[in-house]
């Protein structure tokens, strides 16, 4: 076994070498702490001290302890951890580590999450699965904003389990009033977030003290060592006893004699014979087989991965959630949540994201922040966006419904994580409080005439063409003339041009990310409601994110949306200058200015691409008009 996997085995001998390991009960836990409280130390200890670390690991240890050990001591114990060389260069912490050991009443995994700011990502990952969290201060600092911070995730995510291990109390002379004040400043922020269960600790984690075994120097403590309070925390985390929840990974039809659904048990058991109700549909069936792995059985439990077959076919797919069909989950397409944010892009309200809960799918936008939390003072706090480790209450509203509970309810079924369509990145962490009421009072209304009925009537096809360009592209010039043209032909056409709709419309944006994507959201959906009206609708803006022109673009029927994107080289742009924007911008008087300041993101696949300035702004529009007429749009209906 080699140093990097000390204590970090997946093989069950592994575990403490107890044949019985198996047999145990588990406690999943994660650490977390500022850079330098001794997280790794600690982890380290523990693992030593249960007898979890093999001799060739402690030899490798040593040795490293001589090159990189940070404690002067023979034996550094955050060595026995470390898991990536960037990490012990830089001497922090920068990914989850899971870690098994155990004693013989207890088996554990523990998250060694990272202490360093900009992590969050990787303490909520550690979070979601943990039933305790062991939260470090160092006894010579005392309670810091990340200890508040994390204590907020901690607590938001559900963990009713926090320890304060208030560790170096050999580096204050084991003083049992530094930890008194400690104690009690925690336990008075613990409180302003109703968190009820707090038991504070005072360790040395170098020396090995309060850890395994008690401290004699601290004998003023009469608490529970840090591993007397893990052996006995409640883990009995009550998922099973939760109502069925079966999110459908994928149905699986080997062949037409049998169909199965496949998935892991979220929460509850189900049993043969069991009644289910398939959400969102709803439709109602029994339970006939049940497959753990290749075997059948008669029930199986939270955290299985089964597949399931019912008494007769109903119409499920993936995203689909089996349900007990006494206690179903909510559906809905506008939801209340708390979310985490942590990506170094901040939050934009209106730009839609993929929000993934379960197996489902969907597509997101944050209609509202209602507030982000301070996390020192627990304040409520207006904001327009979210920036990384901020948490915010926020409405959300999706493309179309998702089934889920409560997290409060349900751990996972009321979780979730938002992800960038275009970056693939998750940006952020989810826990659903409950589902948006307006969401049910409002419904479609039915209209008897139809868009093709309406563009009929005006002899054309209603169709969206969308110009994208840097300022001084031309693409306002060109819009015009096209209309001009279009007009002359007796079409009915209108146009949405930036600078006019931020007169009247738009007039409350100006141009941060968040208000230009606000700016193209509202004319998406107006440009829509044109479109709807029969119109050919002429939208000109400089539109600079493809996030918000593929929102717009999805806004349309399939066809109905062409992007026309006005390729003027920016050096041509800016000698044009008309409004001599481009002049105050280059002189530090206009903040974000596209092109300058702030980004434009081409487009990867216009219908028409246009090389602006090559020829004049009329030969541009023929081209257009010909690429139109060549795509049928402008055929009499
Ligand atoms: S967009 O980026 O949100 O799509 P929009 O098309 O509405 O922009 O408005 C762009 C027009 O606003 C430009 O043609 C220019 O006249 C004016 N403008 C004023 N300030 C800026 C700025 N900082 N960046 C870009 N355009 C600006």
């Amino acid at each position: 076994m080699s140093q990097r996997d000390a204590g970090n085995s997946n093989d069950p001998a592994a575990i403490a070498g107890t044949a019985s390991a198996d047999t145990l009960p588990m406690l999943r836990f994660l650490t977390c702490g500022s850079v330098d409280d001794g997280k790794s130390t600690l982890i380290g200890r523990l693992l030593y001290d249960c007898h979890t670390i093999f001799e060739d690991t402690l030899l490798a240890a040593e040795r490293d302890s001589m090159m990189y050990g940070t404690t002067g001591e023979p034996l550094d114990f955050a060595l026995l951890l470390d898991g990536l060389q960037a990490e012990r260069e830089q001497g922090i912490t920068i990914d989850v580590a899971y870690r098994y050991f155990a004693t013989p009443r207890r088996k554990f995994i523990v998250a060694d999450t990272p202490g360093h700011e900009q992590y969050t990502r990787n303490m909520v990952t550690g979070a979601s699965t943990s039933d305790a969290a062991v939260l470090l201060v160092d006894a010579r600092k005392g309670v810091l904003i990340q200890t508040r911070r994390h204590t907020c995730i901690v607590h938001l995510l559900g963990i009713k389990n926090i320890v304060l291990a208030v560790n170096k109390m050999d580096a204050v002379g084991y003083d049992e009033s530094t930890f008194k004040a400690i104690d009690h400043d925690y336990r008075a922020f613990a409180a302003l977030l109703g968190i009820a269960n707090v038991t504070t600790i005072p360790v040395s984690a170098l020396r090995g003290e309060n850890l395994a075994k008690r401290a004699v120097a601290m004998s003023w403590y009469e608490g529970p060592t840090l591993l007397e309070y893990l052996e006995s925390v409640d883990v009995t985390s009550g998922r099973e006893r939760e109502p069925l929840r079966l999110p459908v990974q994928w149905v699986c039809r080997p062949n037409s004699d049998f169909r199965g659904y496949a998935g892991t048990i979220a929460s509850g058991t189900v049993s043969v014979g069991d009644q289910i109700a398939s959400l969102p549909a709803g439709m109602t069936a029994t339970i006939t087989r049940i497959l753990n792995g290749d075997e059948d059985c008669t029930s199986a439990q939270a955290g299985d991965a089964v597949v399931v077959t019912l008494d007769h076919e109903i119409d499920i797919s993936r995203g689909d959630v089996l349900c007990a069909a006494t206690a179903r989950s909510e559906i809905s397409d506008q939801i209340s949540a708390n979310v985490v944010w942590m990506s170094k892009h901040h939050m934009l309200k209106g730009r839609p994201y993929i929000l993934r809960c379960g197996t489902q799918s969907v597509l997101a936008q944050i209609s509202d922040i209602k507030y982000k939390l301070n996390v020192e003072s627990l304040e409520h706090v207006a904001a327009r966006d979210l920036s990384c480790n901020e948490i915010g209450s926020c409405n959300i509203s999706l493309n179309k419904p998702i089934t889920f509970d409560s997290y409060e309810d349900n751990r996972s079924t009321g979780a979730f994580v938002l992800i960038d369509r275009t970056t693939n990145e998750t940006v952020g962490a989810g826990m659903i409080m409950f589902a948006l009421r307006r969401a049910q009072n409002i419904h479609w209304q039915a209209l008897n005439i139809s868009r093709e009925q309406r563009a009929e009537l005006k002899g054309q096809h209603a169709c969206c063409l969308w110009f994208t360009g840097l300022s001084g592209s031309g693409k306002s010039t060109i819009a015009n003339l096209i209309e001009k043209r279009l007009f002359a032909q007796g079409r009915h056409t209108y146009i949405l041009d930036g600078d006019n709709v931020r007169h009247g419309l738009n007039r409350d944006l100006g141009f941060t990310e968040a208000d230009r994507v606000e700016n193209i959201r509202r004319v998406a959906e107006v440009s829509r409601l044109m479109v709807d009206a029969g119109l050919i609708t002429i939208v000109s803006f400089i539109s600079p994110f493809r996030a918000e022109r593929q929102f717009a673009r999805e806004r349309f029927p399939d066809g109905n949306f062409l992007e026309i994107f006005i390729d003027t080289p920016l050096d041509l742009c800016e000698q044009r200058d008309p409004k001599g924007l481009y002049k105050k911008a280059r002189a530090g008087q206009l903040a974000n200015f596209t092109g300058i300041n702030s980004p434009y993101e081409a487009p990867e696949n216009p219908e028409i691409h246009i090389a602006g300035g090559s020829v004049s702004a009329e030969e541009h529009v023929e081209e257009i008009i010909n690429a139109l007429v060549k795509r049928g749009f402008l055929h009499a209906h």
